[in-house]
């Protein structure tokens, strides 16, 4: 029985997690970052040093254990904000002192991937993974636990960030993803075409700064009012564009390479018309595909613990004195 513990951005939570079962899975979100149309890194660290008791306790008392029952505390080190990711490692750093349960450190991009075990635990490796979060797009291929190769990745902005920016551009409550997603559902794809990004010499590369861009300047030279009138097409188009290009990649790369399982990880995994995409393409070409539920796409614990109970189980543990690293690869 493994507690997880996330606190790399703006998420605050803690998870027990049984083998695959999610006994809980709390998660805390500020909301108070709206007002700034993105995270303020001092207000997240404050908040988690808030909340995290509260939280700690909620994730018992749901699961119904005694913190005596768990065996593992796992933890996310990076990547993230320095100041969040201090709060959430101090905390199981204290827990595990105070124990003598194992501390284990875990890569948040990992936790991502993971997640989909809580789900589909019987997912076979070697898998080609699509993880699009916040902070990262990125195609992996995953030939176990531990062992990755980066495919390519975003030159510029991440996938999320490519909702959120054109969130703001669209005066859209931050985080904009689910809100787009959403309102996207009612309008026309092909309302307007927003450019898909090839980068030269990176036949996996993801560009979504010149799609921001576009959307900036169709905004800007039809104005304010056309933009609020044509809102659900606007969303719905520039939510194809993004779906496009990671689609067109993925799906290249799967073919390339040769792998027949195919796994979605991170925030942007959420969105319903990438879901749907993703799910048809993949039955056209006769190819395995895994979402995790949408609970576990946007940060949260359970993933924390899942892919620290895989560390668990091969006594992999961390020292006392493991760091918070806010670039930490994969
Ligand atoms: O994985 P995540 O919770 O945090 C990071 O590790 O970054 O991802 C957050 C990102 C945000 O950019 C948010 O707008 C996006 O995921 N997101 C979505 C949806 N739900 C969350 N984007 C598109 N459609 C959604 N339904
Ligand atoms: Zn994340």
């Amino acid at each position: 029985m493994i507690l997880g513990i996330e606190s790399s951005c703006d998420e605050t939570s803690i998870a027990v997690v049984k083998n695959n079962q999610v006994l809980s899975n709390v998660v805390s979100s500020q909301l108070l970052h709206q007002e700034y149309g993105g995270v303020v890194p001092e207000f997240a660290s404050r908040e988690h040093m808030k909340n995290i008791n509260k939280v700690m306790d909620q994730a018992l008392e749901k699961a119904d254990v005694d913190f005596s029952a768990i065996n593992g505390i796992a933890v996310t080190r990076g990547p993230g904000l320095m100041g969040a990711l201090l709060v959430g490692l101090s905390f199981a750093k204290g827990l595990s002192l105070a124990s003598g349960k194992p501390l284990i450190g875990v890569n948040h991009i990992e936790g991502h991937i993971m997640a989909n075990f809580l789900d589909h635990d019987d997912i076979q490796y070697p898998f080609l993974c699509l993880l699009v979060s916040g902070g990262h797009t990125m195609i992996v291929e995953v030939e176990e636990h531990g062992s990755y190769k980066l495919i390519g990745q975003s030159v510029d902005d991440a996938a999320g960030e490519a909702f959120d920016k054109g969130g703001k551009i669209l005066h859209l409550t931050y985080p904009a993803g689910p809100i787009i997603d959403k309102i996207a559902k009612k309008g026309d794809r092909k309302f307007h075409y927003f450019p898909r990004a090839e980068i030269k010499n990176r036949e996996y590369g993801f560009s979504f700064s010149g799609l921001k861009t576009s959307l900036y300047y169709l905004v800007k030279n039809k104005g304010r009012q056309w933009a609020k009138d044509n809102m659900d097409d606007i969303c719905a188009s520039y939510q194809e564009a993004i779906v496009d290009a990671l689609k067109n990649k993925f799906f290249k790369a799967a073919q390339e390479y040769n792998i027949q399982r195919l796994v979605l990880a991170g925030g942007v995994a959420a969105n319903s018309r990438l879901r749907e995409t993703f799910k048809k393409q993949a039955d056209k070409l006769g190819l395995k595909i895994y979402f995790p539920s949408l609970e576990f796409c946007t940060d949260n614990a359970a993933m924390i613990a899942r892919a620290g109970l895989e560390d668990y189980r091969k006594d992999n543990y961390s020292s006392l004195d493991l760091q918070a690293i806010p670039n930490l690869k994969l």
